[in-house]
């Protein structure tokens, strides 16, 4: 079968983490999340984390060379080689030059970049409900997709926390750093024939059942 080279994209939360997950048991796909990798970098307060706080922190994107280097190393590890999944990269145009570099170098392509959309309004209420994982980054939704058992992980029974990004002024300010940095990444891929759209205001099971078939439809054209 060929490879499935995907990224996700859409504003903070639309539920880019959420369906990652579920693609991830789907396809076995190594998951590559800048956010998180970002987060554990921080929490282990490398050279990285100690660069990015300050930046995450604000809800501004770190800089370009900084996060692009974390996934070309990423990519040359040998685990990406049968495909890869990644989420919030790239989010600038920069970063989407750097990544089509990297996978025409390799002598590879991306399936398909899939963007999963909702309203402001909708992100504010998301993510103020949010919690994840202490541990691997797992998402829920204190109302809208919440764990069996309060305050603890289902899949591997980590305390649940609340991000410290998820405060309403820092979630404003990203999402206008969206508006402005990431937005146009949606015409840089819908000119190279790969933006697949999905509205993220259906409920997760519908998103990932819409994902599914698009990725299956997808599978067959690259078989004919
Ligand atoms: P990152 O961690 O990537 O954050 P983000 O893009 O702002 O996205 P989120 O993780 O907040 O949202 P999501 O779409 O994953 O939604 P989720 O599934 O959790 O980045 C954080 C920071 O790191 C950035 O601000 C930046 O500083 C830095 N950074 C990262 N990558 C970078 C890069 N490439 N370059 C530079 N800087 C970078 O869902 C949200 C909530 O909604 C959850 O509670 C969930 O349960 C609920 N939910 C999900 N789907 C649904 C649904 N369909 N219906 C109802 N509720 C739902
Ligand atoms: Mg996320």
């Amino acid at each position: 079968m060929s490879e499935r080279n995907l990224v996700l994209l859409g504003p903070p939360g639309a539920g880019k983490g959420t369906q990652a997950q579920r693609l991830v048991d789907d396809f076995d796909l190594p998951y590559y999340s800048t956010g998180i990798i970002l987060r554990e970098a921080v929490e282990e307060q490398s050279e990285l984390g100690r660069e990015a706080k300050q930046y995450m922190d604000r809800g501004d994107l770190v800089p370009d060379d900084l996060i692009s280097r974390v996934i070309a190393e990423r990519l040359d590890s040998g685990e990406a080689d049968d495909g890869f999944l990644l989420d919030g990269f790239p989010r600038t145009i920069g970063q989407a030059e750097v990544l089509e570099r990297a996978i025409d170098e390799r002598g590879r392509s991306l399936t398909a970049a899939l963007l999963i959309t909702a309203p402001d309004e909708e992100v504010v209420r998301r993510l103020s409900g949010r919690r994840t994982c202490a541990k691997a980054g797992h998402v829920y939704h204190v109302e809208f997709d919440p764990p069996k058992n309060d305050g603890v992980c289902d899949q591997d029974g980590s305390r649940l926390i609340q991000r410290d990004d998820d405060r309403p002024d820092t979630v404003r300010k990203r999402l206008s750093v969206y508006h402005d940095q990431t937005e146009p990444l949606i015409d840089w891929y819908e000119e190279r024939g790969l933006l697949r759209r999905f509205d993220g205001t259906m409920t997760p099971e519908e998103v990932h059942s819409r994902i599914r078939a698009t990725l299956a439809t997808l599978a067959l054209e690259a078989e004919i």
